[in-house]
């Protein structure tokens, strides 16, 4: 149990709060690239500031203040110039530092527009996601975690809007036993549901949710690792040489998790637009290994994964857990026991690095060394190979119905022919 002042700590994100100044340590994604092949501006909100993204006619993004300072219109109506942002009031250009270039209803020797400059942030492009920078300079590098710069491989990103407060999403990558309670119990119910309706269900959803029930998790254990906490589990007959125990689960510090096992490995990413909304993205790498050619993106495909009241995929049962704890879970409320460790654990991190920031010092995962950051690689759970896929698993892994699912299935049967003529 937390204090109410301790739960303010860890869960408010806006200027000036604690946790607020700690996620500015670290560059968020803003939009996907995909989000601007048909629109030259976004409206974002992120860490409690609502802002406005562009894209010029040159491909330069810039991220700038939500209203034009003349007259208060919102810019994200505004359109792109060669260089730059217009207001389509009075047409004042805003370049992607904020810089007010252009006032054309000023007298031709007005000095004004030199004087008038908005809020902007620093980004940066990778992985097909935009990184916005809102910390104290000198600004430390954008993280090359290993499946924003992977080549050869396919990408989709599944995006969300959740009413809730980013923690919630977070907390739940250090409480590896509702895995078995959310994904097995009540799907197992949902099934149930469902029949008794005469509905269709996802056969994956029945196998996953039988393997939740009839192998369940034993033990757990909680760890802090260099990127965050490494967490293991064991399952009902296995032993401490299990993939669950002895590579584990990396929670990545702040806000990600890694997922995932061979050819499919994901990021979940907890986005905190405000105090009570999260941009949830399911980062999807679709990896067939060498001996399949990947198709070329020209983008990187993003789309909707909805939230549902009965979700029949697993990050939709997630979903309803975080955001039926409340805009904000009021910590101070609750009973812990001996199964919460790892959320304890977390907890303790985040207060941690929170003073650790508000001392200017860099917390955890701030990278400065371009060496260090080639490609910062995490251990991810490698089990079976491509010739044991069962066809159409794809359709129940969390995002992937909503995605490119036929793409996806078609490099998988690829992996799969190909390794089936190597045994
Ligand atoms: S309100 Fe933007 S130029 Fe006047
Ligand atoms: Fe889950």
């Amino acid at each position: 149990m937390l204090s109410v002042e301790q739960n303010e700590r860890i869960t408010r994100v806006g200027p000036g709060t604690p946790m607020g100044t700690l996620m500015r340590r670290y560059w968020q994604p803003v939009a996907g690239e995909a989000e601007f092949v048909d629109a030259p501006t976004k409206r974002v909100r992120i860490l409690g500031e609502s802002l406005t993204l562009f894209k010029d006619k040159s491909g330069r993004y810039g991220l700038i203040a939500q209203r034009c300072p003349h007259r208060l219109v919102d810019l994200a109506t505004g359109y792109p110039d060669a260089e730059g942002l217009r207001c389509i009031y009075h047409g004042w250009k805003f370049d992607t530092a904020g810089n007010c270039i252009d006032q054309p209803a000023e007298p031709a020797d007005s000095t004004f527009k030199d004087r008038v400059h908005i809020t902007s942030y620093p980004l940066e492009v990778m992985g097909g996601l935009i990184w916005a920078y809102m910390g104290p300079e000198p600004r430390p590098l954008l993280p090359r975690w290993d499946l924003f710069v992977m080549n050869g491989v396919f990408r989709q990103i599944g995006a969300t809007v959740l009413p809730a407060n980013w923690l919630q999403c977070q907390e739940n990558s250090a409480d590896s036993w509702h895995a078995m309670f959310t994904h097995g119990w009540y799907a197992n119910y949902l099934i149930d549901r469902s029949e008794s309706r005469g509905e269709a269900v996802n056969p994956f959803m029945r196998s996953t949710a039988a393997m939740f029930t009839n192998n369940p998790d034993e033990r757990h254990a909680y760890e802090r690792a260099e990127y965050g906490m490494l967490k293991r589990r064991i399952r009902r007959g296995e032993t401490e040489e299990a993939h669950g125990w002895k590579t584990g689960h990396q929670m990545l510090f702040p806000n990600y998790v890694r997922i995932g096992k061979k050819g499919w490995y994901a990021f979940q990413m907890r986005i905190p637009m405000d105090d009570t909304h999260t941009w949830h993205l399911h980062y999807e790498v679709i990896d067939p290994g060498p001996d399949v050619d990947v198709p070329p993106q020209s983008v990187v495909p993003m789309f909707e994964v909805p939230v549902m009241e009965h979700p029949d995929f697993i990050l939709g049962q997630d979903y309803v857990a975080w955001h039926e704890q409340g805009e904000i879970a009021d910590r101070s409320q609750e009973m812990l026991g001996q199964s919460d460790e790892g959320v304890i654990l977390l907890r303790q991190m985040l207060l941690e690095q929170i003073e650790v920031a508000e001392r200017g010092k860099d917390p955890i995962n701030v990278f400065r060394d371009p060496a260090k950051n080639e490609s910062l690689s995490l251990p991810t759970e490698h089990y079976g190979d491509f010739s044991d896929y069962k066809d159409g698993a794809i359709s129940y892994y969390d995002t992937g119905r909503y995605g490119y699912i036929d793409e996806i299935e078609a490099l998988y049967q690829q992996a799969k022919q190909r390794a089936l003529q190597k045994k």
